[in-house]
């Protein structure tokens, strides 16, 4: 049976710095504790997606440095096919992240190796895509990859999610070969070049890109929910109510549940549902990968925490 997901991405180190608060432009202020996890957009979709039950291939590139080890063998431990990541001269990926108290943080990235993957390294997995139900991808990655990677699922007919982060333009004849695009507010402001501060701005946002041709959009909106919007339908998908310690990688759970709902072919309300579930129990955990939740933890939630996903 057809169900492999394809994640085309980043793999990074995260170097994190819990503190009460983030520093403003020229302060010096003292944290409260350090950490490493293993992290980046594209191998914490891959890894959820694998925890909850997904068959999963992660297509990326790592330094051959002591980080880059760590993480290929990370990535294999918790079975995600790793036969596309490869090990170059150049350093690992890594994130900068800041954590505050309330569990909000920002997170500067520096591609490194992640930089180094090729149009032409893509065009040696055309079989693959070919093979593939469900593609992921991030922005982490060079952006003429992403769109090389879209053109040629999109001409296999292969179901495209196209998480758009960090923040970037993106071409709209790339956005309109896109199954699901799946922002959060602050990166559907910027592909609509509309503003994004309430849900009615956001669906006059989600309009503006139906209007030029985009099909499905996921929007993430942390502690508001999310929602499924289409030119004429909408789902909202209620949050979840849970103790937040560290909101990294909760969107990436969210993805890699998504994926695998589609995979499995579920219906849209299961899916919401299900990938709500995920990205909740993630900020319940500090870390990226170390945050991701197994598909038996996802279910137990919900058979405790009833939610009703509507079409509104
Ligand atoms: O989405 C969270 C991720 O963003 C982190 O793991 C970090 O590596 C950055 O890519």
């Amino acid at each position: 049976m057809k169900n492999k997901i394809l994640v085309i991405g980043s793999i990074n180190i995260d170097l994190v710095v819990y503190a009460q608060r983030h520093p403003i432009p020229g302060e010096t202020i003292l944290g409260d504790r350090f950490n490493t996890f293993p992290g980046g957009k594209g191998a914490n979709q891959a890894i959820a997606a694998a925890r909850l039950g997904g068959n999963v291939q992660m297509v990326g590139r790592l330094g051959k440095d002591t980080f880059g080890q760590a993480l290929l063998d990370n990535l294999r431990k918790n079975q995600v096919d790793s036969q596309s990541v490869f090990q170059v001269d150049e350093p690992t990926g890594t994130a900068l992240i800041t954590v505050d108290a309330k569990g909000q943080n920002t997170i500067i990235v520096v591609p490194g190796a992640n930089a180094t993957l090729t149009k032409a390294d893509i065009d040696q997995l055309k079989e693959t895509i070919r093979d593939t139900k469900v593609l992921v991808l991030q922005l982490e990655i060079p952006l003429d990859v992403v769109i090389h990677a879209i053109n040629i699922a999109y001409e296999f007919s292969t179901t495209i999610l196209l998480n758009p982060a960090p923040a970037a333009h993106i071409p709209i004849e790339t956005l309109r070969k896109v199954t699901y695009i799946i922002p959060n507010e602050s990166e559907l402001a910027l592909l609509s070049g509309k503003e994004t501060n309430s849900f009615v701005d956001c669906r006059q946002a989600a309009n503006q890109l139906f209007a030029l041709g985009c099909k499905q959009i996921i929007l993430t909106r942390g502690e508001h929910g999310a929602y499924y919007l289409s030119p004429d339908h909408q789902i909202f998908a209620p949050p979840f109510k849970v103790a937040v310690v560290d909101t990294t990688a909760a969107g990436d759970a969210f993805i890699g549940e998504f994926a695998v709902a589609l995979a499995e072919d579920m219906d849209l309300h299961t899916a919401l549902l299900r990938a709500s579930a995920a990205g909740a129990l993630a900020v319940t955990k500090a870390g990226a990968q170390t945050s991701l939740p197994l598909k038996s933890e996802v279910e137990a939630f919900l058979k405790k925490h009833k939610q009703e996903v509507k079409s509104f």
